[in-house]
């Protein structure tokens, strides 16, 4: 291929690739399979391996991360990122407003509010439109440059096309995970047996400074922008200049208000006090600024925090109360989470009986006693904190926690293994919250999804020793099921063709369920369709495990490991024999042709030997694009009977061409 077809291969592809993303992210549709999706990335990043020239800077490539930074660049900030002064009451508020109108000599001046997002700050640079640098805050004055990591988030513009954008921006503002991607983040490292992250607000921080950008593109972080920077902005207010990056494409919280008076500025501040709950992300505060910017110029700035805008924090809601003792936690993996049992309290709404501790580390750091009275704080998350101890309140005599030495539930002798946080019960077959553990695990949704089971059967199931691993579930008879409480004929029916539907799950979903540590459903999925059976990723090498897509060390000796130990094997031969999926059946799709590249086409009416959907896979499978109407960019009208004739009008009026089926059936025979 030559430099100039390469070049224009780039760009269909690179457009293609804009369209698909835009439908999805902005518009939540798709047109094309994951597959094809991720065909026509593979086709983009092998053109740019061999034309790394021609590689754009907002390539979509660029999205999926894959460099990796062994150290960010270092790099002075144009304009310092100071921090912001913070308030906790309404009256420092006030003096705040005081101190703003005698800085403005009497002259009228209006607030802007915004909330305070819990995040990671972060300054975009922005040349003749591209995304040049995403620089980290680091001390105010340097930051590391973190763009290969920047350029995963997905809400964020690469470039930016339009007349009145400066040729050289900054724009600033938050990096974060939503309270959803966490959530789910930590559901999948539960379901691997990994420890849970603590907060979102850490694990953005961390995640932006990760090495490897693919693994933080899919962390999914996101971002909100609120400060337009540069020399020739051409707005006159702050308003004007959120409303100016919105226009250019950039995600801004819808949450801002312009304000009039401190009064209105308080009752912002109370309208999101507790609405703040519902937003998809965490927050901590308001931000209040002067919103004219040759005011704000006035005002100036102190060393660190501007004299135009300041913080308003809510208070975390906390409270005092009894630390009765502690419990401990199994989970399937083995791993022991301590838990605060709390002399019930009411606390933002609801009764708090219990805190988690996480691990022996926390404890320590909080240096518990039993009997003490402990801060507990509703933080964004749903699960109260421990925060402290009131010391004044502790009794001379309490003594200081010790960490449990064996487990709760089987007495087995704790381990804890080195560089990790949480202890361990290794009695893995005879631990019952490990054993009825991984029958859940099992059962769940995104593995074999028998949800005519539940949590209660499967521990009756286990008390009768009926079932001590999932294979026992397909051994399971109707008389068996009638010994358990509450259950009649119809639900042991229920029961019974729920695990005989189970049997037509697919094959990444059974190796998902068999709960080989550190494989979550995406690594099942990646393994599922490398190795194709459970017979081939059975026999495979760490070494061949490695060169999988998305296998790392750690999973690959943990897959090894796995299929070493014969109870895992017998217990694979008789969930084979039950009739579960041990192969892959996921097809390959057909070779993406590229006959209707650069083609666009609108189809309507029907058609006697396809359907709509059919017809539009077909313009796909071969490099065409879908309309959604028909305007002077469509190429094509495919016009079947009764087609539309509004449609057949507009199109003959912009000399669209107007084609029918057995034309359209000889565009992709040749
Ligand atoms: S404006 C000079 N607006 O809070 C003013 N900051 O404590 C620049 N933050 O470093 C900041 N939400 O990371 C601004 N709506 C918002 C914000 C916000 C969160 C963070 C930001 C800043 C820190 C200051």
């Amino acid at each position: 291929m030559s430099s100039q077809e390469a070049k224009a291969s780039i760009k269909e592809l690179t457009d293609k690739i804009n369209y698909h993303t835009d439908l999805y992210y902005n518009q939540n549709k798709s047109e094309i399979s994951d597959f094809e999706f991720d065909q026509l990335l593979k086709n983009l990043i092998d053109l740019e391996n061999q034309f790394p020239d021609l590689k754009l800077p907002d390539s979509p490539t660029q999205r999926i991360g894959g460099s990796i930074a062994k150290e960010f660049e270092n790099v002075v900030h144009q304009y310092p990122m100071l921090s912001l002064g913070n308030t906790y009451s309404k009256e420092e508020l006030e003096d705040f407003d005081g101190r703003v109108a005698k800085g403005l000599g009497g002259e009228a001046y209006e607030y802007f509010c915004e909330l305070k997002f819990d995040g990671v700050s972060i300054s975009l640079i922005y040349e003749e439109g591209v995304l040049i640098k995403a620089i980290t805050r680091g001390d105010g004055v340097r930051g590391d440059n973190v763009i290969a990591n920047a350029k995963t988030i997905r809400t964020l513009p690469l470039r930016i096309n339009g007349k009145k954008i400066p040729s050289r921006f900054e724009v600033r503002g938050e990096v974060f995970l939503s309270k959803e991607i966490f959530k789910q983040l930590n559901r999948e490292q539960e379901d691997i047996g990994e420890d849970t992250y603590a907060n979102a607000r850490n694990t953005a921080s961390g995640t932006l400074k990760m090495q490897d950008s693919a693994v933080v593109a899919k962390r999914k972080l996101d971002c909100y922008l609120y400060y337009l920077l540069g020399g020739n902005l051409k707005a006159a207010t702050h308003e004007e200049a959120i409303h100016n990056i919105e226009s250019w494409g950039f995600q801004v919280s819808p949450t801002y208000k312009k304000c009039s008076t401190i009064q209105e500025v308080l009752e912002y501040i109370n309208l999101w006090e507790n609405k703040r709950r519902e937003l998809p992300l965490e927050t901590d505060g308001v931000v209040i600024k002067i919103n004219s910017l040759e005011q704000q110029q006035r005002l100036g700035a102190t060393a660190k925090v501007p004299r135009w805008a300041i913080s308003y924090k809510y208070k975390a809601e906390s409270i005092t109360t009894k630390l009765n003792g502690i419990t401990y936690q199994v989970g399937r993996t083995g791993a022991v989470t301590p838990v605060a049992e709390l002399e019930p309290v009411l606390l933002a709404g609801t009764t708090v009986k219990r805190a988690s501790l996480h691990n022996a580390n926390e404890i320590a750091r909080l240096d518990l006693h039993i009997g003490d009275y402990v801060f507990v704080e509703k933080g964004g998350e749903i699960i109260p904190k421990v925060t402290g101890v009131d010391l004044a309140r502790r009794e001379k005599s309490s003594v200081a926690v010790t960490y449990i030495f064996s487990c709760p539930e089987c007495k087995t002798a704790l381990i804890r293994k080195e560089g990790e946080a949480n202890h361990y019960c290794p009695n893995e077959n005879g631990c019952p919250p490990q054993i009825k553990g991984r029958i859940e695990h099992f059962i769940q949704r995104k593995a074999m999804d028998i949800d005519s089971l539940g949590e209660q059967t499967i521990k009756q199931l286990f008390d009768l020793s009926l079932v001590k691993t999932p294979a026992d579930l397909y051994d399971l008879k109707k008389e068996n099921l009638l010994q358990l409480d509450k259950v009649k004929e119809k639900s042991a029916q229920n029961m019974l063709a729920g695990i005989e539907a189970s049997k037509a799950a697919p094959f990444e979903s059974v190796l998902f369920a068999i709960g080989i540590r550190f494989v979550g459903k995406t690594v099942a999925e990646k393994l599922a369709h490398y190795f194709k059976s459970m017979d081939q990723l059975s026999k495979a090498t760490y070494e061949q495990l490695v060169e999988a897509p998305e296998v790392g060390e750690k999973i690959a000796a943990s897959v090894v490991q796995f299929f070493q130990v014969s109870e895992n094997l017998r217990e694979v031969k008789r969930l084979t024999a039950a009739g579960l999926k041990m192969e892959s059946d996921q097809k390959e799709p057909e070779e993406v042709s590229s006959k209707l590249i650069e083609k666009s086409f609108v189809i309507s009416g029907t058609f006697e030997n396809y359907e709509r959907d059919q017809l539009k896979d077909i313009i796909l499978a071969n490099g065409g694009r879908i309309l959604s109407g028909v305007s002077g960019k469509l190429d094509y009208l495919v016009a079947g009977e009764s087609v539309g004739p509004s449609k057949l009008e507009k199109a003959e009026k912009l000399g669209v061409k107007i084609i029918s089926i057995s034309e359209f059936e000889t565009m992709i025979k040749n």
